[in-house]
């Protein structure tokens, strides 16, 4: 095949990139988008401030643009993201308690139903998890809303768009050996248990120098797969753009049946919310860099 996205539909996967609104009118960034990647997320044109700036006021602008721009092309869309403690408008940020709970069940209603039927999978939850090894949740305003604020918004989600995919997100979770991977598992394996609905998890993979890609993702992407949920690589960049490094991820997801597929966080390195790693697929002139061919060949 010719292009990752053409490439990675052999397996009944997709090859999907991050778009950002305000590049598409750049030719040699829609080119290289339109031709490449089957399946788009919006960097942040979905995210908590950009669709609800102010309370109960819907702004689906950018969002729709980065939407429409994906479905004239053929890309299916995943959404990202419904209840995030980043990139929420100040209202958000100034709410606690049961008034942030019901703005985060209003919110996840307003987005979903906008897009009712049209979204692969939704990102329900990012980042709910703290870093190091205390394998607890992240203190957010949304956790303080009660550790069950996660569950709810899976249900919400779930009754808002049975059609869509609900995933769980986060970093520095590819790591089976990290407490908060375990973490995240427990949660998975609990949910599972007791019908919260979930269907998939998403891992970021920002793969760099102090949270480096370890060859036991694999070994994580089964003991997810295995509790009955779908696998998905969300935001791959890697520092330095190793071409080993991005064949060896994408051979990991090809290695799970239940893997979906695997998403770059953006285009060409000048595209990237970290620029100067140079850690993407594209060179800024739009030609092919070695990591291409590396995950071209191992799809
Ligand atoms: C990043 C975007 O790439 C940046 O443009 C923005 O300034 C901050 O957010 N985890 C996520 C993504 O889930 O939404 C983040 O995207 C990167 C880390």
């Amino acid at each position: 095949e010719s292009t990752l996205g053409a490439a990675a539909a052999q397996s009944g996967r997709y090859f999907g990139v991050a778009i950002a609104a305000n590049r598409l009118s750049d030719s040699t960034y829609a080119s290289i988008a339109g031709r490449e990647f089957n399946s788009v997320t919006a960097e942040n044109e979905m995210k908590i401030d950009a669709t609800e700036p102010n309370r109960g006021q819907f702004n689906f602008t950018n969002a729709d643009r980065v939407y429409n721009w994906a479905v004239q092309n053929g890309k299916e869309v995943r959404g990202h993201t419904l209840a995030w403690h980043s990139q929420q408008p100040g209202w958000m940020q100034n709410l606690s308690g049961s008034s942030l709970r019901q703005a985060m069940i209003d919110h996840i209603n307003g987005v979903m139903s906008h897009y009712k039927g049209k979204i692969a999978q939704w990102d329900v939850v990012n980042e709910a998890f703290a870093d190091g090894s205390s394998g607890a949740r992240r203190d957010s305003n949304l956790q303080r809303t009660g550790n069950d604020w996660i569950e709810v918004a899976f249900r919400t989600a779930r009754a808002a768009d049975p059609s869509a995919k609900l995933c769980y997100n986060d970093y520095n979770v590819e790591n089976w050996t990290w407490a908060k991977t375990q973490a995240m598992y427990n949660m998975v394996k609990d949910f599972k248990s007791r019908g919260v609905p979930i269907d998939c998890v998403g891992f970021q993979s920002h793969f760099n120098s102090g949270s480096p890609y370890n060859s036991n993702f694999r070994t994580t992407l089964q003991q997810f797969a295995a509790l009955g949920v779908d696998v998905a690589i969300t935001e791959l960049d890697i520092q330095g753009a190793s071409p080993t490094t991005y064949a060896a991820v994408v051979n990991d997801c090809l290695a799970v049946s239940r893997c979906l597929g695997v998403t770059v966080w953006g285009v060409r390195d000048m595209d990237s919310w970290r620029s100067g790693d140079t850690p993407l697929l594209f060179n800024n002139d739009g030609s092919k860099k070695q990591a291409y061919t590396a995950v071209l060949n191992a799809l």
